[in-house]
Formats: C-alpha cells, structure tokens, sequence
C-alpha cells in the first residue's frame, strides 16, 4: 500500500469546481484528477520524472501539424481510442450493426464521389488487384439507398497520400454513395501492412516500451447515411501475421474479410456492413 500522500490536495482541487459552470467538465474532472493524483502518488513520480512527462507533451504537441496529428497516435497506441469507441458503440447488441474501430490520423476529408466499381487509385501500383463490395444495409437487413460510403487506403508502400509527397493527392481513397438495392464496389491495389509512424514522440514511446508500431493491412471505411450512426471501421485482411498484435488495438474479429481470388493477381471481397440506428444515452 501506497501512504496517502497530502489527501487535502485532491480534496481541494475537487471543492474548487463545486460551481463550475460547465457541469460536464467538472463532472469528469472530478474523475480524472483524483485517478491523476492517485497514479502520481502511486509511482512516486520524481521531479524528473514529471519534466520528462511535460516535455514529451510538449514534443507531441509540436509535431502536430494539419497533415500529422500526433496526439490522435498517442491516444491509439495508449488504448485510449479504443476504449472511447467501446463506449460509444454497442458491438453486439441489439440493432448495432457492423463494429466499429480506430479512426486514425490520416482520413483527409471527403474526396470526390465516384461511379460505382471505379478505381480509387489515381496512379498504377504494384500489387494485386482487388475489387471490394458488398452492400451497406439497416439493422434488421435492409438495404439502404443513398448511404456515403467513403473509403481510404495506403499504397504499397505502407504510405497514405498525405504521408508521401510522390503519391498524387487523393490517391487511394474515395467515396462512394449506394445505390437503391444499397450495394457499393470499388476497385483498388491489395492493402499491406504498415508501421504507424515513429518519427516522433509516440515512435519513441513505442522504443522505450519496447513494442513495435506495425498494423495490419486494412481499408478504412466510414459510412454515413441519414438517421443511421455514422460507421467508422476498417476491413482487414485474414492471414495477416499483425492481427494479433495491432499497434493500435484496432482489430475485432468480425472486421477480419477474407479475399477470394479470382484471377491470378486479382481478388475480391465481398463484405456487407449494417448501420445502427443512433445511440440512444443511457
Ligand atoms: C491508420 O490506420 O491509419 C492509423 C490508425 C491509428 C494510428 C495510426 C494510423
Ligand atoms: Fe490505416
């Protein structure tokens, strides 16, 4: 047992927000700053220790640009993403459709709609050609008509557009709006596994952990459509040897497709999403 370290502290930090006028902020301080003083008092953080800590914000904060967003990365690789989705999407219960995973730092805004099956390449790769589709349905099995279907993806190289200055900008993504049987398709160049990037403070957290930043190949899919949650996920590929270990926590089994080929150097998959009806607060 840790010694209890200056309780009066916590205990005044929480008085002083007992007219605080934003109410949900409090509320949540008023969870937070006890946990915070209670992990300080628990690891006996030193003097160096919490200027290291203030640093590496520091850091992460400066590496934050319109095109890096370093916080988002220190949120995922600390879990931190994942729980907030596990809150606010009901994997599994009634009427909640396709599960939901990481967002991640590199989704660029809404690209360009394209007819359905079009390539969202903008350049030719190297790599096995797939073709993606299946359909965007409700809740009970329904198609729905109309659905943003927008997609993004890197290259080859492990690299997205934004990261990579020689691929063309709003090379691999796309969106896509479902036609009235809900169906979408699309073509692209089989996603490969990447590392997340390490360049940074999260990169060097990751060394110091000693864990590795790999993900395993995925498409990202967000998928919205008028009085339905919007849907954030990715499709991964089966046989990846980084499901198991995502540097990001991403993975759920049911996001896991399985590309049937169909040609040499082509493949398909066929995969349907279902929607959920919006959240209702508990
Ligand atoms: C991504 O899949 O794009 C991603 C997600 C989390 C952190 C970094 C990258
Ligand atoms: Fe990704």
């Amino acid at each position: 047992m840790t010694d209890r370290i200056f309780p009066e502290l916590t205990e005044d930090a929480l008085a002083r927000m007992k007219d605080a006028p934003n109410k949900r902020l409090a509320e949540i301080l008023s969870v937070v700053i006890p946990h915070l003083h209670d992990a300080t008092r628990e690891a006996k953080i030193t003097t160096r220790e919490w200027e290291q800590a203030i640093e590496f914000l520091t850091r992460t904060g400066h590496m934050c640009t319109g095109k890096r967003q370093e916080f988002i990365l220190l949120s995922d690789v600390l879990g931190v993403s994942m729980l907030v989705d596990a809150i606010n999407h009901d994997d599994g219960g009634e009427g909640a459709g396709t599960p939901s995973t990481v967002f991640g730092p590199f989704y660029s805004g809404r690209q360009d709609v394209l007819p359905k099956g079009a390539s969202i390449l903008k350049r030719d790769e190297e790599g096995d050609a797939v073709r993606v589709e299946g359909r965007i349905l409700d809740s009970i099995g329904a198609p729905i008509e109309g659905a943003l279907v927008e997609v993004w993806q890197t290259s080859p190289t492990g690299l997205y557009d934004v990261q990579d200055p020689s691929q063309p900008e709003g090379h691999l993504r796309a969106s896509f709006i479902t036609s009235a049987d809900g169906t979408y398709a699309f073509s692209s160049v089989m996603p490969v596994s990447y590392g997340i990037p390490v360049d940074g403070p999260v990169g060097d957290l990751l060394d110091a952990l000693g864990r590795h930043p790999n993900r395993p190949a995925h498409i990202h899919f967000m998928i919205s459509a008028p009085g339905y949650e919007t849907l954030v996920t990715h499709l991964f590929i089966a046989g990846d040897e980084w499901l198991e270990s995502d540097a990001v926590f991403g993975v759920k089994p049911d996001l896991i497709a399985s590309p049937e080929r169909v040609a040499p150097g082509e493949f398909r998959i066929d995969y349907d999403f279902a929607l959920a009806v919006p959240h209702r607060p508990s």
